[in-house]
């Protein structure tokens, strides 16, 4: 248990807006971490707006920064945050990256945003996800799919609430002991399902949010999602529910607000997906009103 650490977190930069190292950076630094973020690409903005440019770094380079950073001793991390990943050579190379952090601190928490999809549509090549399931799963402490990735990660198809709990347990048995299914869609509700087993082979302590779906799409929310976990479950490690409180509930605040922005400079809001209102939410970030809460099964 620590109220800090040190994260190195792999993820994208987008020079306008909100998504990746972008929407993970901030938060984890007013929550008191020191974040080291290696971007693992550089575009002009996110890749739902009809264009855009700029650059994406390969394995070789990754691992160049690596070797800066070990040739000065500075290897010592305490969390390894990763989000989406275009190529299977990136991936393994951060399977390095994993084993070379954990040869400095044997204590490394892993955690791993499998980002591969959404609402049934895979959007990184398909040899990723064996990538994932076999080599990646296996070394995360921590594990946050959607829906449609626990399916991919599991082979189950998740389409109740037992399901969505069977899921996290598949997953706890191939290596996290930490599985948030961030959001899941069941009749119309959006949920969030939460396990933890705390001893290998024993029954996980499961539990849900039940969140109040917002009519609007928004991007860079998994992201932001995934790192107030990390921060929050570092905070309390032995009570993922209380992390999942107080995760949820900044979102919620945060939504609220990027949605009463747009709509008060006129835009509709179900038009286009939104950019959030991050730095204008740092109180909620900081200090989050817990108002919807988890319950256990
Ligand atoms: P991944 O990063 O693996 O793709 P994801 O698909 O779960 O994860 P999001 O769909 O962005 O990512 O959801 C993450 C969180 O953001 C949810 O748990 C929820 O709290 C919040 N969220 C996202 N969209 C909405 C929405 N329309 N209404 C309410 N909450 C939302
Ligand atoms: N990274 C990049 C470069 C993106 O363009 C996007 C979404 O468009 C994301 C990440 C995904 O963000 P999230 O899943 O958090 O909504
Ligand atoms: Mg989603
Ligand atoms: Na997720
Ligand atoms: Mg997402």
């Amino acid at each position: 248990p620590s109220d800090t650490g040190r994260v190195l977190s792999i993820q994208s930069h987008t020079v306008q807006g909100y998504v990746g190292n972008k929407s993970a950076v901030f938060p984890l630094q007013l929550l008191g971490y020191d974040v080291a973020p290696i971007n693992s690409v550089q575009f002009s903005n996110h890749t739902g707006y009809p264009t855009f440019k700029g650059q994406v770094l390969n394995g070789e380079q990754l691992w160049e920064l690596i070797e800066g950073l070990e040739a000065n001793d500075l290897l010592f991390y305490t969390h390894l945050l990763t989000g989406y990943i275009g190529s299977v050579s990136f991936l393994n190379t951060i399977l390095e990256v994993i084993n070379k952090l954990r040869s400095v601190n044997p204590n490394l928490t892993y955690v791993c945003d499998p980002v591969m999809g959404d609402e049934g549509k895979l959007y990184v090549p398909e040899e990723l996800v064996h990538v994932y399931r076999e080599k990646v799963v296996p070394l995360a402490s921590m594990l946050t799919p959607n829906q449609f990735e626990a399916e991919k990660l599991t082979g189950l198809r998740i389409n109740s609430e037992e399901d969505g709990r069977e899921a996290c347990a598949i997953l706890h048995a191939a290596g996290p002991s930490k599985v948030v299914i961030t959001s899941i869609t069941i009749g119309g509700l959006l949920l969030l399902i939460g396990s933890h087993q705390k001893e290998k082979g024993q029954k996980p302590e499961q539990f849900k949010i039940l969140i109040d779906k917002i009519p609007a799409y928004f991007t860079g929310t998994g992201d932001l999602m995934t790192a107030l976990l990390l921060g929050w479950s570092n905070k309390y490690p032995d009570s993922l529910d209380k992390a999942a409180e107080l995760a949820v509930s900044t979102l919620q605040a945060l939504l609220r607000r990027t949605l009463d922005d747009y709509k008060r400079a006129g835009y509709d809001p179900t038009s286009s997906s939104l950019e959030i209102r991050l730095i204008q939410s740092q109180d909620d970030i900081r200090n989050p009103n817990v108002e919807l809460k988890a319950e256990r099964y």
